[in-house]
C-alpha cells in the first residue's frame, strides 16, 4: 500500500458548470460547495490526515469584482455553517495563502482556525489568496532575514505548509491540465490526476476511483524498483 497522508485538489470548473446549467457562474460556485462536502466525507472515511483545497488563487483577483464578492460571500456562509460540524468531526482548518481579505472575512478565517485548532482527525488546508511563487519568494526572504542557509529543509520549513507532509496525490478537475501556480515546491513528487469532470459533477466514486488508481502506482522517487 502506498502511504496516503495528503491529498491536494485544484477544484476547477464551477463557472462553466454554472453557466451550462443556470447561466450563472455564481450558481456553479454554490454547487461546488456540495462537492467540497463530499470530498471531506470521503477523506474522513479513508482516514486521510491532510486535505488541501485550492479555493482562490493570487491570480483570481483578476476576475470581476462581482464574482470575487460572490465567492467571498459563499465562503463566509459556508464556514459559518460548518464550524460546528468541523468540531464534531475533529476537523482542523488551516488557511494557506495571505489573509488579505475584507476585515469581516479575515476575522472569520482567524476565528475558524482558532476554534478548530485542537482538532486532530483531518486537517483541511484551505488555499486562499494562495500563489506558489509568492510563497517560495516569501520563504527565501524569511531565511535571508534570519541569516539561515538556503537549503531544501529550511525552505520547506518556511512555506505556508510547514509541518505538513508534501501531497501524495494532486487532483485537478475541470478538464484542464495545468498547475495554475499551486504548490509547485510541494508537488515535486506527487502523483497527479486530471479529471475531465467539472468540480460540481465530481462525486465520491470519482474520488474513490482515483484513490484506488493511486494505490496501484509504483512510486519510485528516483530509485529502480
Ligand atoms: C474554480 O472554478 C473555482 C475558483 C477559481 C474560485 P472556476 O471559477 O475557475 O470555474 P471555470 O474554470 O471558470 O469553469
Ligand atoms: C485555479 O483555477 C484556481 C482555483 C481552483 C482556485 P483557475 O480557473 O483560476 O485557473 P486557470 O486560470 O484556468 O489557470
Ligand atoms: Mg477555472
Amino acid at each position: 500500500m502506498n502511504p496516503l497522508n495528503h491529498v491536494a485538489i485544484i477544484m476547477d470548473g464551477n463557472g462553466r458548470w454554472g453557466i451550462r446549467h443556470y447561466n450563472s457562474r455564481k450558481k456553479g460556485h454554490k454547487a461546488g460547495l456540495k462537492t467540497v462536502e463530499t470530498v471531506i466525507k470521503v477523506s474522513i472515511e479513508k482516514k486521510i490526515p491532510y486535505l488541501t483545497l485550492f479555493a482562490f488563487s493570487t491570480e483570481n483577483w483578476k476576475r470581476p469584482k462581482t464574482e470575487i464578492d460572490a465567492l467571498f460571500k459563499l465562503l463566509e456562509s459556508f464556514l459559518k455553517k460548518k464550524i460546528k460540524e468541523f468540531n464534531k468531526n475533529q476537523i482542523k482548518l488551516k488557511i494557506i495563502g495571505e489573509k488579505k481579505f475584507p476585515k469581516k472575512l479575515n476575522k472569520l478565517l482567524n476565528d475558524s482556525e482558532k476554534k478548530t485548532n485542537s482538532n486532530s482527525k483531518l486537517q483541511i488546508n484551505l488555499a486562499l489568496n494562495y500563489g506558489s511563487k509568492k510563497e517560495i519568494i516569501n520563504a527565501i526572504k524569511l531565511l535571508n532575514k534570519k541569516n539561515m542557509n538556503i537549503n531544501e529543509k529550511n525552505i520547506s520549513k518556511s512555506l505556508y505548509t510547514k509541518n505538513i507532509p508534501d501531497p501524495d496525490l494532486l487532483i485537478r478537475t475541470g478538464n484542464t491540465k495545468r498547475l495554475s501556480n499551486f504548490l509547485l515546491w510541494q508537488i515535486s513528487y506527487s502523483e497527479i490526476f486530471f479529471s475531465n469532470k467539472l468540480w460540481p459533477d465530481f462525486n465520491s466514486n470519482d474520488f474513490i476511483n482515483i484513490l484506488k488508481k493511486y494505490q496501484r502506482i509504483k512510486r519510485k522517487f528516483g530509485k529502480i524498483l
